[in-house]
């Protein structure tokens, strides 16, 4: 398909039908491999129950992640052989710097190797002890790499997010009374206002164009810099031009610089809408934090022009940028995640709705009431999915969230999520299915289900390293 200016014309009605199928056909393949019951078993056994610690070439379909595993464009297979290999000045940094200006409309761009390096460099030069940061949802790296430099970073999910099963078009939106409110008595520590979009915490759920205005106008009166995690801009601007009212004749590169008008910079992993195998971004408007920030991507990343990826890696990310825009991969992307989302609930799961994004999440909580969170349920549907077909999804619940306090007590998550992250242009539908059937499978004898214990694996990052036994 072409850029987006010529791809106002869906994929649907490209094929005629009312089917969105996909606006490419597959040029390359990886073999899989489908390891035995048995064989399954004592691989999930080794790993200490935990699905992080399995080896990929031991998984049937991989749904742990949609960051860093979409498959390339040729055109982006060809780009790699424009990389011009310079420690500084190299061609490809000009070219990307030229499309993320045109995409994110922010005066300066600052490669990194992925999203966290992002966080970390503009953290350091802006979060100090004793400093809040609000978001609608923190992710886990964001998370951690604001307690890394002493700051305390602070969840407004909108209500509507509360209910996980109600059906609402921007669950990801953040709660503007209590962002309010939290401002009015502590804006003076509170050095960025963040906004994750789509909100990956809270189900791949998007943020409504009203509600990043209404963030936006409220750092401002404060004078405090609003900063976008925008992995998953492109899923979000289609949401808004799907759903919200006055944007369906907009595309996708409109409503994208409309968002980015609202902000100051931000950071951003080019492993979701990049396109890429690796590679981020930071974007900045000050040129006094632009210093800041430049002389940390030296020290912890590279030269400017680099940012600590091979500059071929520059041009590809370039091209990936570009195509994540097209209303075509747009509409065939969010519309399989949706059609997995149906398949699962249709086999009786209780999951988030509506569909986000990027993933099915599926409340564990909700399916195996059984299991206390201390006793990690959404882990305990990771592995015996695992155990039963070869697929690996993700815990995002108390081993991943949860805390605990000063006696050792589990201080437990709000949910319970297995995340089904599918990745970019990778599985078929058929392949879904599989998944869904597993679940179902799952399902029918879930009350059987037994609950883990946690016996290796503390902090905020624990559930990556975690290890359990089974109860
Ligand atoms: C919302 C969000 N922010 C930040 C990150 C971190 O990005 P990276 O994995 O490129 O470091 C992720 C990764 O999954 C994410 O989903």
């Amino acid at each position: 398909m072409g850029p987006d200016s010529e791809a106002a014309v869906s994929a649907s009605e490209v094929s005629g039908s009312v089917f969105p199928a996909e606006p490419f056909r597959i040029k390359v393949i990886e073999p899989l491999r489908f390891p035995p019951r048995l064989e399954r078993e004592r691989l999930i056994q080794e790993a200490g129950y935990n699905v992080f610690r399995l080896h990929a070439e031991d998984i049937y379909l991989d749904l742990l992640t949609d960051s860093g595993t979409s498959a390339l464009s040729d055109r982006q297979m060809a780009a790699l052989m424009l990389g011009n290999q310079a420690y500084a000045g190299s061609r490809n940094y000009f070219e990307l710097e030229r499309v993320v200006k045109e995409i994110f409309g922010f005066k300066f761009v600052l490669p990194v190797h992925q999203g966290r390096a992002a966080e970390n460099i503009l953290f350091s030069s802006l979060v100090q002890k004793g400093h809040f940061i609000p978001s609608n949802s923190h992710f886990d790296t964001t998370r951690a790499n604001l307690m890394h430099n002493g700051g305390q970073p602070l969840d407004f999910p909108g209500p509507e997010s509360r209910d996980l099963q109600t059906s609402s078009p921007f669950k990801g939106n953040m709660d503007i009374p209590k962002l309010k409110q939290f401002l009015e008595s502590n804006y003076k520590s509170v050095p960025l206002v963040m906004l994750t979009v789509t909100n990956n915490t809270g189900g791949g759920q998007p943020v409504s164009l009203e509600n990043i205005r209404a963030v936006s106008q409220l750092a401002r009166k404060h004078r405090i810099p609003f900063f976008f995690d925008a992995c998953r801009y492109a899923e979000n601007a289609y949401f808004i031009q799907q759903r919200e009212e006055g944007y369906a004749n907009k595309t996708i590169p409109e409503i994208a610089r409309d968002m980015f008008s609202y902000a100051d910079g931000c950071t951003f992993s080019a492993k979701k809408d990049g396109l890429v195998n690796i590679g981020g971004l930071i974007c900045l408007n000050d040129h006094s934090l632009l210093e800041k920030c430049r002389e940390l991507l030296i020290l912890m990343e590279g030269f400017p022009t680099y940012g600590g990826m091979a500059c071929r890696d520059l041009q590809v990310m370039a091209v990936g940028l570009k195509e994540a825009q097209e209303q075509s991969y747009l509409e065939s992307r969010v519309s399989q995640v949706q059609r997995f989302g149906d398949a699962v609930k249709a086999q009786g799961l209780p999951i988030i709705e509506p569909v986000g994004g990027h993933a099915v999440y599926v409340d564990a909580k909700k399916m195996l009431p059984q299991i206390p969170p201390e006793q990690f349920p959404a882990q305990v549907l990771a592995v015996e999915l695992y155990r039963e077909a070869g697929v690996r999804g993700v815990e995002l619940g108390t081993c991943a969230f949860g805390s605990v306090d000063k006696n050792g007590n589990t201080i437990p998550h709000s949910y319970e999520l297995l995340r089904l992250a599918v990745p970019r242009r990778v599985y078929t539908d058929r392949q879904l299915q599989v998944v869904a059937d597993a679940l179902g499978r799952i399902n029918e004898r879930k009350d059987s289900l037994k609950g883990l214990k946690l016996i290796e694996g503390e902090g905020p990052l624990r559930h990556f390293v975690a290890s359990f036994h089974p109860l």
